[in-house]
């Protein structure tokens, strides 16, 4: 190990112009780790082109080995996209990194990361490895790796609560193996902002080899301090950042992408960095992450939530009159905040409908696009002004994808404080053929749940219900999202709706988790029950 080196002062600016940093997505990966947050191969497909379009430099698509799911995702994502990096996860062992590349092998530009946790805990509670294991380990798996692909990516998991000398030790090791990026994870959200960066600091000062590899950053959120610890490290020379879109991740999730991405932007002046993201991209991006996976984003969220360039107080809007720097740190436009949300009416034709999908960040095939005409134009009827809100929402149902094997043909229930709530349904099975039956239970929604059960066989739990109003106003859309568990454990689903009417919506909903889990069904997918990182693995 090499004795220290001269360093900045901290900050990163330099004579030369700002600093690229590597914007690393995980969303697809770490992010869909998200209770809850599980997206099928369509959605994930959408998100990617979505992130490509954002400008990420390289997109972590998933965890190949952890599931037929998965490995198809990260080997659509590999074949289409072009431009970003696209990059699977594999533990260090070979089945794992095979399977990794088997999915990759298409890629333009892949990369393959590896990972082994390195602390102490790590070692002597879940792995029962020795120090010297772990390093031969993680040299023959990065070695492994690069017989497939130059670009590889090491992560010593729990690196923030590894002994510094170990750490030093198990990354100057990988990066003669051939990584070429080493990514320092504070797996559990440990770090604070000024022992994390000066973790980054030694690494950089103290591994001879370390100018042979981008230092990459990765942190997750248990202490709220995702986004000021990777700030940080970027200050003592990080080279890259892995984040995720809206923070979704484990538990209290990753770092915010947008948030990472605006501080740079918005204070270039004091850090000296730079990135490739196309900013005005970044409200669009959350909105979909949103939508797809359920987890909405809280209305005071910096950069992207509702109220982030809301400004209520009388005197904050006498001065926003007067000169908007009075109270605004970064416009709106440069986010991406449309102006105005209202767009379409039933007035509207297919050219102005394409346009604001676009604007959207939604890429549809022709047959989705007459689709989601149909569609418009049938929610236009019911409301005069159709927001973005709706059309997301309408959207999102076609790119959802669930084979429709059960559809709903009629709904009749009735409810009140003298009756028994009852719902009689109308479906159509997968053969063709109609089935009619009815059901009474609490109230009307959960006689839906019930006679839809009795007419599909498939019996679940229902884990979540949520309705919330799509936009604003009396005739606004009511969007259900609701989860089913269908074994004890790992098996849930979920599914989403949307209608003025909620009634129809809940049922819908329902419905669509049910279809879910007729393909999983169908697909007989061997789901091998795996641990994830940072969950104990
Ligand atoms: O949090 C973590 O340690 C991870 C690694 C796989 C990078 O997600
Ligand atoms: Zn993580």
């Amino acid at each position: 190990m090499k004795e220290s080196k001269p360093q900045t002062n901290g900050s990163t600016k330099s004579a030369a112009g700002p600093r690229r940093v590597l914007i690393f997505d995980t969303t697809l990966r770490d992010g869909e780790q998200s209770p809850g947050a599980s997206m099928n191969i369509a959605e994930k497909l959408e998100t990617a082109r979505a992130l490509e379009a954002l400008g990420v430099d390289i997109l972590e698509a998933g965890f190949p080995i952890a599931s037929q799911g998965d490995f198809e995702a990260v080997r659509a994502i590999a074949t289409e996209l072009t431009d970003v990096t696209v990059c699977g996860l594999a533990r260090c062992n070979d089945r794992d990194i095979d399977r990794a590349w088997e999915a990759l092998k298409f890629a333009r530009k892949p990369r393959i990361h590896v990972f082994l946790a390195t602390s102490a805990i790590h070692r002597e509670h879940k792995l029962k490895m020795t120090r010297e294991q772990i390093v031969e380990r993680a040299v023959e798996s990065v070695r492994r790796a690069s017989g497939y692909c130059p670009d590889v990516e090491f992560s010593p998991e729990d690196a923030a609560r590894t002994e510094v000398d170990f750490l030093c030790e198990v990354v100057e090791a990988a990066i003669a193996a051939g990584a070429t990026t080493v990514n320092i994870p504070d797996t559990v959200g440990y770090a604070v902002p000024s022992q994390y960066a000066a973790l980054i600091r030694t690494l950089r000062e103290r591994v001879p080899n370390i100018d042979r590899a981008v230092v990459s950053v990765h942190c997750h959120n248990d202490l709220g301090l995702a986004v000021a610890n990777s700030l940080a490290a970027c200050e003592t020379g990080a080279g890259q950042v892995e984040c995720t879109i809206n923070g979704i991740g484990e538990r209290a999730g990753n770092a915010a992408l947008e948030e990472i991405v605006m501080a740079i932007k918005t204070r270039q002046d004091y850090y000296g960095l730079t990135t490739g993201i196309k900013t005005e991209r970044l409200y669009p991006m959350s909105r979909m992450i949103a939508s797809i996976t359920g987890l909405k984003v809280q209305r005071n969220k910096a950069i992207v939530g509702r109220n982030a360039f809301a400004h209520e107080a009388g005197i904050h809007q006498d001065g926003m009159l007067k000169e908007r720097s009075t109270y605004e740190i970064m416009r709106p436009e440069e986010v991406g905040v449309p102006k105005t949300d209202l767009v379409l009416g039933k007035h509207s034709g297919r050219h102005a409908l394409w346009e604001r999908v676009e604007a959207l960040g939604y890429h549809l095939a022709e047959t989705q696009r007459e689709e989601l005409f149909e569609d418009f134009k049938t929610l236009a009827d019911k409301k005069k002004e159709v927001y973005d809100e709706d059309l997301i929402v309408l959207i999102e149902k076609h790119i959802q994808n669930v084979p429709a094997h059960w559809v709903l043909v009629s709904l009749h229930t009735t409810s009140g404080p003298s009756v028994v709530p009852t719902a009689t349904i109308e479906i159509r099975r997968p053969d063709g053929r109609i089935v009619r039956d009815a059901a009474i239970g609490d109230g009307p929604v959960d006689a839906i749940f019930k006679a839809v059960e009795r007419v599909t066989g498939i019996a679940a739990n229902l884990r979540e219900f949520a309705v919330r109003s799509v936009t604003a106003g009396k005739d606004a859309q009511g969007e259900v999202s609701l989860e089913l568990e269908v074994e004890q454990g790992d098996t849930t689903f979920r599914g989403r709706a949307a209608s003025t009417d909620i009634i129809e919506a809940s049922a819908l909903a329902y419905l669509n988790a049910v279809n879910a889990i007729m393909s999983r069904r169908e697909l007989k997918e061997p789901r091998e029950i795996i641990g994830r990182p940072g969950a104990g693995a």
